[in-house]
């Protein structure tokens, strides 16, 4: 399969995919490797150099292909997460000489350096070694792999300058994005490399200029955001006629650019030139933009009006202007383009659209987030095709319109932290997500849901929702994250909804709920996946059996360390949700906050609950946080608690809880907050770093305790302690990046941070940010992903169909 023909074009992905699968078919036909047994041991040598847990020799050899002629390996494609270890020089990988294809992404060389035997392969064609965790130099024995069309070294650490690709005259792909190389790059690079077609370079430390050939080049791909490249290079990038895609955010320029210098790329579809000052003369509609343009990029670019550029380009998909102080209203004529489908206004001063309620009906936006603005009055009516719905943070006041009821494409639809009243729409059941927080809405949820409905996610918290929780919530078995706290709701615990076979997070905090917390038949709390349940401040009474928590298998399983993934995490090409709540956590409070899937938690504080503490909650290992406070509980405390091995945070303050505190949970070694103020426990408070390290505060208001960090010995029980609240009450205020510096090791108590379990990013941080940041760790979320996986997945989409 090789990939050196003449014409190169965009469609590499898909033909390679094509390929793959014909490849695939015909080596299950033949299913027998055409490889020398010399081969075949070798092969299985340089697998033993490493741990490869994650795949099996079956899996490993499935990506191998050998000449059917001479036997010799010619291809070997790794399957991603197979191997950890150090890819040595003497490696028996530098042995295939025949190789022509050989693709290491996505494995761990914990911080190999790259050998130079890599040399040895020469006939090497393709070269993947993206996303292998290398260091330190690209030997400059590379430039003897003079075969090469594809060289990927993109999302390691390496460093030193531009790699010696120079005589690789071959190449078509060059991929060193996401690296540390520094210094200039090569200026006659273009020159040397008549055949390149896509060159990315983004994030990395690369200054100079470059040199474009008389004669057209054949780039048609180029990414160098994230450089420091300056404003020479803009003049050269301007002759690259044949470009499709150009990526330059965060040029290091003092001056703003002018967007007119790009008018001599006709072919040009897409432009991301986020975090740039622009001349804003270049924004008019006569700037002489190309007029192909389809998507159009300008994130961060300290734009004050709305660009009249639009105007002109006719073909325009997608289109992000966030993050910068555009004011007034979003012009009429803008939802005229006619193949609009991606708009992000998110994070401008913004007050309103322009023209009648119905401005938005005759446009073909699909995908508009207009959070974070000041829009006032009235929301006007959706798209007709719309799929995601985003204006949290704005003052919409008013009704929600009830035309939402029939957008059947609806997915994602965010109306929090608004001003919206009267009721919530009666058609809720279409939608995937549904926000409505932070609002004044009335009335009760409807109860309206039908039997498939594809409800996941539904938050309707901070509102003023009375009446009872919809039992029809039954029917919506993808439920997974249900919040109603803070309303007025009046109802009994819904047992019922224990068949709702996903729900992950449920909160009720602080609403009129009464009655009984155990089921009737005082059996096991079913919930199979609960993660989080916060019942605080409500009006539940009883006690809980000691099975109550038998039956929660989701809590009962320790931390995966590998899944760490935020909750309520829904990804496709074009957008991202995640789900955000606040925590109530360590005796702190942080809104709105991402939660990763490993953080579970019970809050049932604030009730009139009484009787002992389950014994089944140490069955819940993976249990992160637990607040009992302030209700009734008496007995003792529970032994098997030092079985949650997990736990960081415990506040059983203000029962009855009496006894010893069990000395085993001073080995709890993650537990970095614990109150059992105002109980009645006696004897000598178990000690362990994490417990003595605690504030007095924690212990105060029971007679009895002794021992640190209470004052006094055992011998002679101490007398109630002067006020201690000060210093409590300055923490509540403390904001969660606080809390993450307090509880550095060492820092404060010499407490260990377990898990960080949430990032303290409210989603106006997070959500369509623009897509430049999409690749860097835990940034990672925006409304859209790379402009990259984009583009390469409509080309690929259109390729295939043009193919067919
Ligand atoms: C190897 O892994 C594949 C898929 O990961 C699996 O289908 C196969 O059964 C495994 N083979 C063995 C021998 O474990
Ligand atoms: C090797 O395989 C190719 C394609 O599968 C086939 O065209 C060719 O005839 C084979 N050569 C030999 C020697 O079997
Ligand atoms: C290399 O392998 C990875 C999977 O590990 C795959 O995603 C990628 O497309 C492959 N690249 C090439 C050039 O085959
Ligand atoms: C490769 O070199 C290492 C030392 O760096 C040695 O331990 C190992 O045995 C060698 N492996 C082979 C296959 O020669
Ligand atoms: C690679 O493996 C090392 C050692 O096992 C580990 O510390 C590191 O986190 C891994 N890196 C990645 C990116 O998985
Ligand atoms: C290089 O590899 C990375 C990581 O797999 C991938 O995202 C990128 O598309 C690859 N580049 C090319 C040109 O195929
Ligand atoms: C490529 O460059 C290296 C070093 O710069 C040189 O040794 C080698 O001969 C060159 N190969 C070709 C084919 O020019
Ligand atoms: C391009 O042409 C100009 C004059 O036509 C010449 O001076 C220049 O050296 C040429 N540049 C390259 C890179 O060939
Ligand atoms: C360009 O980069 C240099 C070095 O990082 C920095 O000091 C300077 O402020 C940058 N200038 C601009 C306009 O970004
Ligand atoms: C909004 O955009 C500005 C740049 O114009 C940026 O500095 C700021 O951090 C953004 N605000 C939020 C909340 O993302
Ligand atoms: C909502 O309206 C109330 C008064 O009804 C006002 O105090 C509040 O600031 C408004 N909130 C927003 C986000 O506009
Ligand atoms: C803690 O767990 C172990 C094993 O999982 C069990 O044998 C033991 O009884 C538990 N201790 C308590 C107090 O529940």
């Amino acid at each position: 399969m090789s990939l050196s023909q003449p014409r190169l074009r965009l469609r590499f992905l898909s033909i390679l995919l094509l390929n793959c699968i014909v490849f695939a078919s015909n080596f299950l036909i033949n299913n027998a490797l055409p490889c020398r047994p010399d081969q075949i041991q070798a092969l299985m040598q340089f697998k033993n150099e490493f741990e490869s847990n994650g795949c099996n020799r079956s899996d490993f050899l499935s990506g191998v292909r050998c000449d059917n002629a001479t036997g010799a390996v010619t291809k070997l494609q790794l399957p991603s997460g197979c191997f950890t270890g150090t890819l040595k020089p003497n490696s028996s990988l530098f042995g295939f000489h025949h190789l022509r294809y050989l693709n290491l992404s996505h494995n761990n060389f914990t911080s190999s350096s790259l050998p130079s035997e890599f040399s040895n392969l020469n006939r090497l064609e393709v070269l993947s070694l993206a996303s292998n965790s290398f260091v330190g130099q690209v030997p400059s024995s590379f430039s003897n792999l003079v075969m090469l069309t594809h060289l990927n070294l993109s999302h390691n650490e390496l460093t030193g300058s531009f790699p010696q690709v120079r005589n690789l005259t071959k190449l078509s792909f060059l991929d060193l994005s996401y690296n540390q190389f520094s210094g200039t790059i090569p200026s006659d690079l273009l020159l040397t490399m008549p055949f390149l077609s896509h060159l990315n370079l983004k994030e990395n430390h690369l200054t100079g200029p470059i040199e474009v050939p008389n004669s057209s080049s054949r780039l048609v791909y180029l990414s160098l955001g994230n450089n420091q490249f300056e404003g020479q290079i803009l003049e050269p990038i301007s002759k690259l006629i044949n470009l499709e895609y150009l990526e330059l955010s965060s040029l290091n320029i003092s001056y703003p650019i002018d967007l007119s210098i790009f008018s001599s790329l006709k072919a040009l579809l897409i432009l991301e030139i986020s975090k740039n000052r622009l001349l804003p003369a270049s924004l008019s509609s006569d700037s002489g933009i190309p007029l192909s343009l389809e998507g159009l990029i300008m994130s961060q670019c300290d734009i004050i009006e709305f660009p009249n550029i639009f105007k002109t380009l006719q073909n325009l998909q997608h289109v992000v202007i966030s993050n910068n102080r555009i004011k007034g209203k979003v012009p009429e004529w803008f939802w005229k383009l006619p193949r609009l489908s991606i708009v992000g206004l998110v994070n401008n001063s913004f007050t309103g659209f322009e023209g009648s309620s119905e401005v938005l009906l005759n446009s073909s936006v699909q995908i508009l987030d207009f959070a974070y603005n000041s829009m006032t009055g009235a929301f006007p009516l959706p798209p007709p095709n719309i799929i995601y719905l985003s204006a949290w943070n704005n003052s919409f006041t008013g009704n929600i319109p009830l035309s939402i009821c029939n957008r059947s494409s609806l997915v994602v639809f965010d109306l929090s932290y608004n001003n919206f009243t009267g009721p919530i729409p009666r058609c809720l059941s279409n939608l995937k997500i549904v926000n409505l927080r932070k609002n004044s809405l009335e009335g009760s949820i409807p109860d309206e849901f039908y039997s498939g409905a594809s409800t996941q996610t539904l938050d309707v918290g901070y509102n003023r929702l009375t009446g009872k929780l919809p039992r029809s919530l039954l029917n919506c078995s993808f439920l997974k994250f249900l919040s109603v706290d803070n309303n007025r709701i009046e109802d009994t615990f819904p047992f019922w909804l224990k068949a709702v076979p996903n729900l992950q997070v449920f909160t009720l905090r602080s609403n009129r709920f009464f009655g009984h917390l155990s089921p009737p038949d005082q059996g096991p709390l079913a919930f199979p996946e609960l993660r989080i349940l916060e019942l605080s401040d409500n009006s539940f009474t009883g006690s809980l059996p000691p099975s109550y928590f038998v039956n929660w298998q989701a809590s009962s399983v320790k931390i995966n360390e590998d899944g760490r993934i935020y909750m309520g995490d829904y990804k496709n090409a074009y957008y991202i949700y995640e789900d955000t709540m606040d925590l109530q956590y360590k005796g702190l409070f942080m809104e709105q906050g991402k939660v990763l899937t490993s953080y579970t938690t019970i809050d049932f504080s604030g009730n009139k609950l009484e009787g002992e503490i389950p014994e089944s909650i140490g069955l819940l290992k993976g249990l992160i946080a637990l607040n009992l406070s302030n209700n009734a509980f008496s007995g003792q405390i529970p032994l098997s608690l030092a079985n949650v091995t997990e736990l960081e945070s415990l506040d059983l303050s203000r029962n009855q809880l009496s006894g010893n505190i069990p000395r085993e949970l001073g080995s709890l070694s993650f537990l970095a907050y614990i109150s059992v103020a105002h109980n009645q426990l006696k004897g000598k408070i178990p000690q362990g770093p994490q417990i003595t390290g605690q504030p007095k505060s924690s212990f105060e208001g029971n007679v009895g305790l002794c021992g640190l960090p209470l004052q006094g010995s055992c011998f002679a029980p101490p007398t109630q302690q002067p006020e201690e609240e000060d210093e409590e009450e300055e923490e509540q205020v403390l904001n969660w990046k606080a809390v993450v510096i307090g509880y550095l090791p060492g820092l404060l108590f010499g407490f260990v941070i377990a898990h960080v379990i949430a990032s303290y990013r409210p989603k106006w941080f997070v959500k369509l940010v623009g897509p430049d940041k999409q690749k860097k760790a835990d940034n990672s979320v925006s409304l859209f992903m790379s402009m990259d996986s984009r583009w390469e997945s409509f080309n690929s989409k259109n390729s295939v169909e043009s193919e067919m």
